[in-house]
């Protein structure tokens, strides 16, 4: 595992030392350096001191193989590291391939769901406000009051479950297309939050994106302005979605971005629900750009970036 940049300099160094020793040998042998050393170091013969070219020769090898078990350690160290990276690359992988499954796990989850409230509660709650009226004209006075509490409570009931579809599955964008199934959530969310001034801007043809973005700019939607209607406490939120370009163009992207002026959040203190952790990764998963900019007292902005060019079904 060892790199080309690693077996290059070890090459290069020993070829410096090489040279160096060569370039000393030569010198020395010009100055007659041993000649020299052994006639000045005579006088000291008595300390020993003629003996320091050998002594020197001894800490030279000695700081050689110092440094080549130091290298080898380095390596080993560095083959370790590589090793544990790779190894973290791969449970990341996992974690986000994981996250993946949840994600269209939870999809195809709440789309059962939608349609079996849609088919078996709503027909049964129509059927009852159905039965209701037909008999309330056959009635006196009290019992009709009865039957009218019936349909009032039916229709309630229809509310609330229609609501509920709403929410697990956007039937509005299969059936009008990505503009107009925000333009009446953002409706109906403005109509939820009376205190939080909204501002809305949606350029450019969003209704030709495909299956997997309408659903992922629609629940990015969702879960931002829910998070705001939870934890922003904010005076004015901006909601803007836009398409860059002409269908075909290669840069062809859309644009996200919901920011408040609410009191924000400190996300390395925040313990993170999964709202914030969901839609990173549906952004990433389309092979988009996510971020998140936010600060105590700051407003909570979230903007992503999502190329049209991937396309595909959502199973
Ligand atoms: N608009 C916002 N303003 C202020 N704080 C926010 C905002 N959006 C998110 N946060 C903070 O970030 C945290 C994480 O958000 P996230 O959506 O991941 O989780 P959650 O909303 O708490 O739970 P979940 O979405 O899983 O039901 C929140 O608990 C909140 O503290
Ligand atoms: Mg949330």
């Amino acid at each position: 595992m060892e790199s080309d940049l690693d077996r290059g300099s070890l090459w290069g160094d020993l070829l410096i030392v090489a040279l160096v020793v060569l370039a000393a040998a030569g010198l020395f042998s010009q100055i007659e350096l041993n000649e020299w050393l052994f006639a000045s170091t005579r006088r000291w013969e008595a300390l020993q001191v003629d003996e320091l070219p050998a002594v020197l020769v001894v800490l030279a090898t000695g700081l050689g193989w110092f440094a080549w078990r130091r290298y080898r350690d380095a390596r080993a160290e560095v083959r370790k590291r590589q090793v544990a990276e790779a190894r973290l690359e791969a449970l990341l992988l996992e974690n986000r391939r994981l996250a993946q499954q949840y994600l269209r796990a939870q999809e195809a989850e709440r789309k059962s769901l939608a349609r079996e409230l849609h088919d078996e509660l709503g027909q049964y709650l129509n059927a009852i406000k159905t039965d209701a009226v037909s008999i309330q004209d056959r009635l006196d006075a009290a019992q009709s009051q009865a039957v009218s509490a019936i349909i009032r409570h039916t229709d309630h009931l229809h509310a609330v479950v229609r609501d509920l579809i709403r929410e697990l599955r956007p039937v509005a964008l299969d059936e009008l297309g990505l503009q107009a199934a925000l333009e009446h959530y953002l409706d109906h969310c403005q109509r939820r939050m009376p205190r939080t001034r909204m501002s809305v801007t949606l350029n450019g043809d969003l209704d030709s994106l495909g299956e997997l973005l309408n659903l992922a700019i629609y629940r990015l939607t969702q879960e931002a302005l829910t998070n705001v209607s939870r934890h922003a406490q904010a005076g004015h939120v901006a909601v803007r979605v836009s398409r860059s370009g002409p269908p075909v163009e290669a840069a062809d992207a859309v644009t996200f971005n919901i920011s408040d002026d609410g009191r924000g959040a400190d996300l390395i203190q925040t313990h993170a629900g999964l709202g914030l952790i969901g839609m990173r990764e549906r952004v990433e998963m389309l092979g988009g750009l996510w971020r998140v900019t936010t600060g105590p007292g700051q407003g909570f902005s979230l903007f992503a970036r999502i190329p049209v060019s991937i396309q595909g079904a959502m199973p």
